[in-house]
């Protein structure tokens, strides 16, 4: 006997159709984009987020992970990424903090970008469960990421005051040499109200936090290889079964003593 179910094979056929015309109409009203995919409530762009986001409309939160200027290139567990695309300098990192959003900005950077970027409101510190090699006589083994965070003039937590640290184990970088865990992500997204903006979203991980969270995301990425894989984590975090449920709350706020 087949499994077939022509209600829902109609409704996927239309559902595939709208994304696919959405797709073209964004496209047309962003030629900076090489290529534009729709897929859910996310839509995601191909192509130079510098020159594709004068096209967009205002966005209630960016939650980026841009190049900050390390020049990084891995080749942790044998997985030899290509390099980061203009990762030797900090430009596209004070450019993306200057970017306006209505709700909050969330930026990852290193801690000696700070002197480069506007001075945020506070960070938020990843820990993680390993540490970085870095200068291993005269540096101490790193084991956190800091996230800048800018509020904006509609500025509100969602669920109540959250701590600034977070912990969740590292990725494999299986998909992207500076892969972000999705249930970092998570949080981050959680801490912010309206669309989600991430105009250097590599493989998709915010992105799949929106699709887990049900909310809407707009994703840019200049590297086409990582643009696909970003489209197909994209439509599997939409495919499975846990969509829209929360994972990664944010701890419960405690006030502490002034002194
Ligand atoms: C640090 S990685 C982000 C990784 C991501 N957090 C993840 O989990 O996969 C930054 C990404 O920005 C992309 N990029 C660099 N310059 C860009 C530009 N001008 N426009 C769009 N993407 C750009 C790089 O190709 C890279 O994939």
């Amino acid at each position: 006997m087949s499994d077939y179910d022509a209600q829902k094979d109609g409704f996927e056929s239309y559902n595939v159709a709208i994304a696919a015309n959405r797709a073209r109409l964004l496209q047309e009203r962003c030629p900076a984009a090489k290529r534009v995919v729709v897929i859910g409530n996310c839509e995601l762009y191909l192509g130079d987020c510098t020159k594709i986001l004068p096209s967009i409309g205002s966005v209630g939160a960016v939650v980026t992970d841009p190049p900050f200027g390390m020049s990084f290139q891995s080749n942790f567990r044998g997985v030899k990424h290509e390099k980061i695309a203009n990762d030797s300098t900090s430009d596209l990192l004070r450019w993306v903090c200057e970017q306006e959003a209505d709700h909050a900005k969330y930026v990852f950077c290193r801690w000696d970008n700070l002197f480069e970027i506007p001075k945020p409101k506070s960070l938020v510190t990843w820990v993680k469960n390993n540490w970085s090699m870095g200068d291993l006589e005269h540096e101490h083994a790193r084991q956190t990421e800091v996230a800048a965070f800018y509020p904006g003039p509609d500025h509100f937590f969602p669920k109540g005051r959250p701590q600034d640290v977070i912990r969740a184990p590292r990725t494999g970088n299986e998909f992207h040499p500076t892969e972000k865990p999705v249930q970092l992500m998570m949080a981050f997204v959680e801490w912010t109200s309206g669309k989600v903006l991430d105009p250097f979203m590599g493989s998709g991980t915010t992105g799949i936090a929106c699709a887990k969270l049900g909310r809407p995301f707009i994703g840019m990425e200049l590297h086409e290889p990582y643009f696909d894989i970003a489209c197909e984590r994209i439509r599997k975090a939409y495919s499975q079964p846990d969509m829209f449920v929360s994972q990664a709350k944010a701890p419960q706020p405690k006030q502490e003593a002034l002194l």
